[in-house]
């Protein structure tokens, strides 16, 4: 089969073994599965797989279960399935572990339901599973106008929290605020608190601000360093406000471990997207064989959502 394969620090399209499901997993036909920035780095050398893992790209997909692997429960051939990967969902064909597997429903896209699974299950563990943001709360987002930020900013004001989005691309502003936030620079955030909870999906640039503009008591959590990761820190700072801070990849957590974000994206989430109240808002889609050029146009500022491959 034709999967996505890192050469050279790029990413290509090869022809791989066909992957065979082991006890409880799928073998699913994929449709489509989306870009994250952890594809980025694993081409550019960096964030190896998990031990076990596949090392073909493409960490979200979605498709068509094919075959059931023994001790299966939950799924029956052609089901409509999609799933957070540790690798591999970037190509024809993609073994899934049950316990990961939600159904896509049915109101949704190929498409959006390639570019989902990733970004909804970062956004929701990190903003309510990990910060405990609860309704009337001030939540900043930043690197509002990517996956998973377009994601937190829909979660957050779906459950009634007061939304600021940092967006550093004016075109795209507009459609963020029509996603439920009050958008603003990066550059203005430091007076924009007091914020109960702050998403960092940039990292280094924002810390000096974030540390100004987090409330008493206030929650931040860090999920993506793209911006840099290296910052001082005055620690007197961080005990004046008594700060909590988080900080987490999804990726290494165990199978058990990400089998309950799955459970916990079914529950809360999956009922607002067939109620209409969520979108994946997709920048582009490429065909599978088109991966290069599609990890080319990830890489380019100023996107709106979701790359997404269609296989
Ligand atoms: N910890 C985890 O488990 C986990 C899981 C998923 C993702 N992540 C990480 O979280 C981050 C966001 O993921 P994503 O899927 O949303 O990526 P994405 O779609 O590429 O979006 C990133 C957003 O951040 C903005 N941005 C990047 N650098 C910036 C800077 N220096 N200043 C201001 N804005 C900046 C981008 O704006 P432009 O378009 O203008 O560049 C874009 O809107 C990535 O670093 C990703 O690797 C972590």
């Amino acid at each position: 089969m034709q999967a996505v394969v890192f050469r050279e620090g790029r990413a290509v399209i090869d022809e791989v073994a066909d992957p065979v499901p082991g006890h409880r997993q799928l073998l699913v036909a994929v449709r489509a599965a989306g870009l994250n920035g952890a594809d980025l780095t694993q081409a550019a050398g960096g964030y190896p797989p998990p031990p076990g893992a596949p090392t073909t790209g493409g960490l979200e997909m979605a498709g068509e279960v094919v075959e059931v692997g023994e001790g299966c429960q939950r799924f029956s051939v052609g089901d409509r399935v999609m799933a957070v990967v540790q690798g591999g969902g970037q190509a024809q064909r993609c073994v899934v572990d049950e316990p990961l597997a939600m159904a896509v429903p049915e109101s949704m896209s190929w498409e959006c339901a390639g570019g989902f699974p990733e970004v909804f299950a970062t956004a929701h563990d990190a903003l309510f599973t990990q910060a405990g943001l609860s309704m009337g709360e001030r939540v900043c987002v930043h690197g509002a106008a990517g996956g998973v930020g377009t994601a937190a900013v829909q979660l957050a004001s779906a459950i009634g929290a007061r939304v600021t989005a940092t967006v550093r691309t004016p075109a795209v502003r507009a459609a963020v605020a029509e996603l439920g936030a009050t958008v603003i620079d990066p550059g203005e955030v430091a007076d924009a608190g007091p914020f109960d909870v702050i998403l960092e999906l940039v990292g280094a640039p924002n810390w000096s601000a974030n540390l100004k503009a987090l409330a008493v008591e206030g929650r931040m959590v860090i999920i993506g360093v793209g911006g840099g990761s290296e910052v001082s820190v005055n620690l007197a700072r961080l005990m004046v406000k008594r700060v909590r801070l988080f900080a987490s990849t999804l990726r290494p957590r165990s199978l058990e471990q990400r089998a309950t974000v799955a459970r916990l994206v079914e529950r809360h989430v999956l009922p607002l997207v067939d109620a209409g109240r969520i979108q994946v808002p997709v920048a582009r889609t490429f065909p599978l064989a088109e991966a290069a050029a599609a990890y080319e146009y990830f890489a380019v500022p100023g996107k709106l959502g979701k790359v997404v491959l269609l296989a």
